[in-house]
């Protein structure tokens, strides 16, 4: 199964993925994580990306395409894969439709996380992440140890307020249109609160695997 996590930056794609990947054995694939990863190793790909990130903006639709290709013909993604934080924008959304019937597969479905904009900003606001595995953790101290793998916990810099404002900004331009995009396609997108306990968020989105597909 090829399965799209769509919503707002904070909507809990990069949790609830975690979880549905876990659930459905296959691996959960964050373009935010792999890009971050590059900017951490100082890679070409992680330079170029740097200043869009910490603003908030949008790395180039071609960087994320690219990352894309190489993720869905490596063996690991042979089973399926969860796509957390990618497609971005239409184009993206053309190119790896593109992309995957190259290599006979598509899109099985889109979940789309919602949350009120208040919301999304009290998590992000409170959000630290593990500077090596990536697990988001809310209520705890910077410099505090991630329970999953050691690392040190960290806030994101673009989580800070300014970069919070761009990024909800940039995902209504932007992203929103995505979600056009797949009902005028007729792809399978379903909608689901993304509020409340985090096993109550994955029971829906559980729910929502099950409905039939069009
Ligand atoms: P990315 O890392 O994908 O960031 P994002 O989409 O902004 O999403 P977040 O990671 O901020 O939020 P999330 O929805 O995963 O929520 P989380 O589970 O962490 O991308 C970062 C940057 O990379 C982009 O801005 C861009 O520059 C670049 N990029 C990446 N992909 C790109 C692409 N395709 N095209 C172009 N550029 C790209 O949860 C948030 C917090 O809430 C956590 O603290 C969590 O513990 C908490 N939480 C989760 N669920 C709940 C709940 N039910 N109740 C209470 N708290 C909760």
């Amino acid at each position: 199964m090829i399965l799209v996590l769509l919503g707002p930056p904070g909507a809990g794609k990069g949790t609830q993925g975690e979880r549905i990947a876990e659930r459905l054995g296959i691996p959960k694939i964050a373009t935010g994580d792999v890009l971050r990863a590059a900017v951490r190793d100082g890679t070409e790909q992680g330079l170029a990306a740097k200043a869009y990130m910490d603003r908030g903006d949008l790395v180039p639709d071609s960087v994320i395409l690219g990352i894309m290709k190489e993720v869905l013909s490596s063996p690991a993604a042979a089973k399926g894969a969860i796509l957390d934080g990618v497609v971005r924008t239409v184009p993206q959304a053309e190119g790896l439709t593109t992309m995957l019937a190259e290599l006979g597969r598509k899109v099985d479905r889109f979940l789309l996380f919602d949350v009120p904009e208040d919301e999304l900003m009290k998590r992000l606001g409170g959000r630290v992440v593990c500077d090596s595995c990536q697990t988001p953790y809310k209520g705890l101290e910077p410099g505090t140890r991630c329970e999953k793998c050691g690392g040190n916990l960290v806030r994101r810099k673009d989580d800070e307020p300014e970069a919070i404002r761009n990024r909800l900004k940039v995902y209504e331009a932007q992203t929103a249109p995505v979600i056009e995009w797949t009902k005028e396609k007729k792809m399978n997108l379903h909608k689901i609160d993304a509020t409340g306990e985090l096993d109550d968020v994955t029971e829906r989105a559980m729910k929502a695997l099950e409905e039939p597909t069009k």
